[in-house]
C-alpha cells in the first residue's frame, strides 16, 4: 500500500462520500502506514455514518498505538458487551489492560480469547503475561487451594507386591536408602535427590509399587496424573504443577508419584506450543529443586509410553533411573496370584501350574481373572444355593476367557528398543524379549 493508494481512495471517496466499506479501507491503509490521526479521523467519520463495528475495533488501535491505552479499553469494553466473537479484540484487549497494570484481567481477556480459538497463541503477550502474572503477590490463603484429597497413607507394603524383586531393588538404592541415610550419603559426597522412571507395558505394577514403596517407608502417597495438571489456561498448569509439589514438601516424608509422564511428550500438539515448552521447564525446575528443596520427597514417575518423554528428564538429578516394569514372570505370578486369593474361599489351588499358564498377563490380568471365577462361582451359588470355594478348575477356565494385554504393548516397544534405542535405553526391553543387539 502506498501514498497512491491513499490518494485514489481519498478521490474516490470525494464522489460517494457515504461509501462506508471504502471509508474503512481507507482508515485501515492508514493505520497499517502508522498514519494515526488520519487513520483516527476516517474511523470517527465512520462512526458518525453509524454503529460500526469494525470501525470502532479501527479506532481502538489506533489508541491502542498511540498510547492512549484507556480510551482503546473503553471502545473494546463497548464492543465486548455487544457480544462480539471475534478473537482479535481479546487480543488487543488483554494487551491493553496489560498497559494499565490491570493484570488479573489481561489474563481473563486473553483466556477468553484462547478459548474462542487455542491456536490464537501470542507469543509476546503470552510471555509478558507469565512474567508479570508470576510476580504478583500470592493472595491470602493460596496454599489451601490444593487440597489434601490427592494425599493418601497407604495400607500396602513390598510384601504386598508380588515379584518385582528388580524393580524393589532399585527403588531401595535410589529412593528409599538415601531417605533413610542421609548422613551416609552426605559422608561420601553423594548427592541425593532426583527421581525414578518407572515404564512397561500397562497394567504390571508401577502405580501399584509406588503406592507400596509409601507404605514401606511409613509415608505419604501422592498420586497425580499429568493429564489432570494440565489445563489450556495460561500459566494454569504450571501453577497446578508447582502447588502439588509444594503439597509433596509440606508433607515429607512424601512419595510423589506422577504418572502419564509422556503427557509432557513433544508429540503433543498442544506442547509444540511455547506454551507446553512453558510447563516443561517448569517441571524441570520442580525436579531440580531450585526454589524449594525436595529433601524427603521421593518422586516416582511412570509411562507407558517413554519414547514420548522428553530427553532433557532424563539428566543427571532428574529422573536418573530409568526402570522397566517387566510383566510378572512366573514367580511372581504365583505370588500375585496367591496375595489376591488369600482373602476369598478357596479349596487348594493349584498355583504353579495357573502361574505357569498365565505367560504374557500382567498383574491387572490376573486381577480381572480372579474376579471372572469368581463371578461364576456367584452364579452357581444362585443356582443351587450353595457357595462353593474356588478351585484350580475355574482359574484355568478363566483365563482361556481372558486375553493377556501385554502383548500389544511389546508390538510398538520393540520398535524403539530396535531403531531408536538411545545408549541402550531400552536394551531391559530387548533382554525381555531375548533379542539379541
Ligand atoms: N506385582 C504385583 N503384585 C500384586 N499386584 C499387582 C502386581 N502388579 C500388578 N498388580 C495388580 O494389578 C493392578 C494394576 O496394576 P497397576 O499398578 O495399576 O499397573 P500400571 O500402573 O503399571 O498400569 C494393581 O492394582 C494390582 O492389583
Ligand atoms: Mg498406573
Amino acid at each position: 500500500m502506498s501514498d497512491n493508494t491513499i490518494d485514489s481512495l481519498r478521490e474516490a471517496l470525494k464522489h460517494s462520500p457515504e461509501n462506508g466499506p471504502l471509508r474503512l479501507l481507507l482508515a485501515d491503509t492508514l493505520l497499517a502506514l502508522s498514519r494515526f490521526e488520519e487513520a483516527e479521523a476516517e474511523y470517527s467519520t465512520l462512526l458518525k455514518l453509524g454503529d460500526h463495528t469494525k470501525a470502532k475495533i479501527g479506532l481502538a488501535q489506533v489508541f491502542f498505538s498511540k498510547g492512549s491505552y484507556s480510551a482503546c479499553n473503553v471502545i473494546l469494553e463497548e464492543v465486548i458487551d455487544n457480544g462480539t466473537r471475534d478473537v482479535e479484540v481479546f487480543t488487543l484487549y488483554a494487551k491493553g489492560l496489560l498497559k494499565e497494570n490491570s493484570v488479573d484481567r489481561a489474563i481473563e481477556a486473553y483466556q477468553k480469547a484462547l478459548a474462542m480459538d487455542p491456536d490464537h497463541f501470542d507469543e509476546e503477550l503470552d510471555s509478558q503475561l507469565r512474567l508479570r502474572g508470576g510476580n504478583e503477590s500470592p493472595e491470602e490463603g493460596e496454599e489451601e487451594e490444593v487440597d489434601n484429597r490427592f494425599l493418601q497413607k497407604p495400607d500396602i507394603n513390598f510384601n504386598d507386591v508380588g515379584g518385582m524383586e528388580g524393580v524393589k531393588k532399585e527403588i531401595e538404592l535410589k529412593i528409599i536408602k538415601p531417605l533413610l541415610h542421609p548422613e551416609l550419603y552426605k559422608a561420601y559426597g553423594k548427592k541425593t535427590g532426583g527421581g525414578i522412571l518407572l515404564y512397561g507395558p500397562p497394567g504390571c505394577g508401577k502405580t501399584f509399587i509406588a503406592k507400596a514403596t509409601a507404605g514401606q517407608v511409613n509415608a505419604k502417597f501422592l498420586s497425580i496424573g499429568l493429564n489432570d495438571v494440565l489445563d489450556m489456561w495460561i500459566g494454569n498448569s504450571e501453577k497446578n504443577l508447582h502447588e502439588l509439589f509444594e503439597l509433596a514438601r509440606h508433607n515429607t516424608p512424601c512419595v510423589l508419584f506422577i504418572d502419564e509422564i509422556d503427557a509432557l511428550g513433544a508429540s503433543r500438539s498442544d506442547m509444540k506450543q511455547s506454551s507446553g515448552r512453558h510447563l516443561i521447564n517448569q517441571f524441570l525446575q520442580e525436579l531440580d529443586g531450585i526454589n524449594s528443596t525436595n529433601e524427603g520427597v521421593l518422586i516416582v514417575g511412570a509411562t507407558n509410553t517413554p519414547w514420548n518423554l522428553d530427553p532433557a528428564f532424563r539428566r543427571p538429578g532428574r529422573f536418573d533411573r530409568i526402570v522397566f516394569v517387566p510383566p510378572p514372570d512366573v514367580k511372581s505370578r504365583d505370588s500375585i496370584l496367591r496375595l489376591k486369593l488369600s482373602n476369598k474361599p478357596t479349596g487348594t489351588i493349584d498355583f504353579q501350574s495357573i502361574a505357569k499358564k498365565a505367560e504374557n498377563y500382567s498383574g491387572a490380568d490376573i486381577d480381572a481373572i480372579i474376579d471372572m471365577a469368581i463371578e461364576e462361582k456367584l452364579e452357581s451359588a444362585f443356582v443351587d444355593g450353595i457357595p462353593k470355594p474356588l478351585e484350580t478348575s475355574d482359574l484355568v477356565k478363566a483365563l482361556k476367557k481372558h486375553k493377556p494385554s501385554t502383548q500389544e504393548w511389546f508390538a510398538t516397544a520393540k520398535n524403539y528398543a530396535l531403531f531408536a534405542n538411545d545408549s541402550g535405553l531400552y536394551d531391559d526391553i530387548l533382554t525381555y524379549l531375548k533379542i539379541k543387539k
